[in-house]
């Protein structure tokens, strides 16, 4: 209660504002990292705090869940306060939280809604939830302070969306902003999931997704040539059937007790991916003639994801900066803002929705 006390009894009072500036505090605890950042009018990046989790978890292989919610409440003022000092402000700068309401594990999101809720009673501050999906598209929206090259234009409807991240892989069409319509998902592991899967198969340490990609460096792409699901006629995805020819692969090397071309693994592995991940949303985008394409969620960060992207020349793609592509908040703030500045006003009696879908 010490740091609640503390946000209530030294900050003032919002101050009134006669010009059209919105700033949204971000909050996001869906999984392993705690985040906070502010965000002006939805794009400009004011402030973007992320505390992660990474090196608890590494000793599980894994994300475990009770040790990433106590994390959160350790941690989750701390960031608040970091990212307003970032910023140079306080609560009466803000104009709405966003939190994200879901996906995730429930005892996580709880932690990021309750600090939410928590900070809009005090300030009377209006709070807006979130869906996580959401957030790592509009984390396209989002431009980084300072950057030496001008900031790109927002991406431009209608937009084909690939959403890979550690829980969830689907194929979006957005014809305006906050309207999805699911094209198709993973009937099984999504992207991220399997690169965590096939690292642990390979000896490569949690997150898999770097590791892999590290690994890969050195390896030969086309040493194995791996199935790709390309599940045609749909705009579904599969990858249990590469993650289990990579199993095999490494169970005859055992059987035969040689040494495991890593490199080689990775690499191959991650080539397949890579090609039905980007032939499947290339086709997609001529076949609903999508004006542009977005790339986003943690796997968006693949350099060879984002090289097959950026190597065509037929789509403007929009994959946002390393940074944001893995989970932050300052893409709840984006999404909190377009939806604040189209009335969404929650009440705090909110709940999360731990399995809560985009569309
Ligand atoms: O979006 P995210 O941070 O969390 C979820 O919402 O799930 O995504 C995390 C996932 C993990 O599975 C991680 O292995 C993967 O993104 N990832 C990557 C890379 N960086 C993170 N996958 C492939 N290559 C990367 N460079
Ligand atoms: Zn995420």
């Amino acid at each position: 209660m010490g740091r609640v006390e503390w946000y209530l009894l030294m900050l003032p009072n919002k101050p009134e504002r006669d010009f059209p500036i919105t700033r949204i505090l971000g909050i996001e605890t869906s999984c392993d990292e705690t985040a906070a950042a502010i965000l002006e009018n939805g794009r400009a990046l004011l402030s973007n705090v992320v505390a992660t989790q990474i090196d608890l978890h590494a000793q599980y292989g894994g994300v475990f869940p009770e040790v990433a919610s106590r994390q959160h409440i350790r941690t989750i003022y701390g960031v608040v306060d970091q990212a307003l000092q970032q910023a140079h402000m306080d609560l009466g700068d803000i104009d709405a939280i966003a939190v994200t309401r879901g996906p995730g594990l429930a005892g996580s999101l709880v932690v990021g809604m309750n600090t939410a809720k928590a900070l809009a009673l005090a300030r009377n501050i209006p709070l807006v939830g979130v869906n996580h999906l959401e957030g790592h598209i509009y984390s396209a929206w989002v431009q980084m302070p300072n950057l030496a090259e001008p900031s790109p234009n927002p991406p431009q409807f209608p937009l084909v969306a690939l959403l890979v991240s550690g829980g969830h892989t689907e194929l979006n069409l957005i014809n305006d902003h906050l309207q999805y319509q699911r094209l198709g998902a993973t009937f099984d592991d999504a992207a991220g999931e399997a690169f965590d899967k096939v690292a642990r198969l390979l000896g490569l340490p949690y997150p898999g997704g770097p590791s892999i990609q590290k690994a890969a460096n050195g390896g030969n792409s086309a040493a194995f040539n791996f199935p790709r699901a390309r599940l045609e006629g749909s705009w579904d995805f599969s990858f249990s059937g590469l993650k289990t020819a990579v199993l095999r692969v490494v169970r005859q090397f055992e059987k035969e007790q040689k040494e495991l071309p890593v490199a080689d693994l990775a690499a191959s592995f991650q080539a397949a991916v890579v090609d039905v991940l980007f032939t499947k949303t290339m086709h997609a985008a001529r076949h609903f003639n999508a004006c542009e394409i977005l790339v986003a969620g943690g796997v968006s960060a693949n350099r060879a994801l984002r090289e097959a992207f950026l190597a065509q020349s037929e789509f403007t793609v929009h994959i946002p900066p390393l940074s944001l592509c893995t989970d932050n908040a300052a893409m709840i703030a984006s999404a909190g803002y377009f939806r604040f500045i189209k009335g969404q006003r929650d009440p705090l009696n909110l709940d999360v929705l731990p399995t809560w879908p985009l569309s």
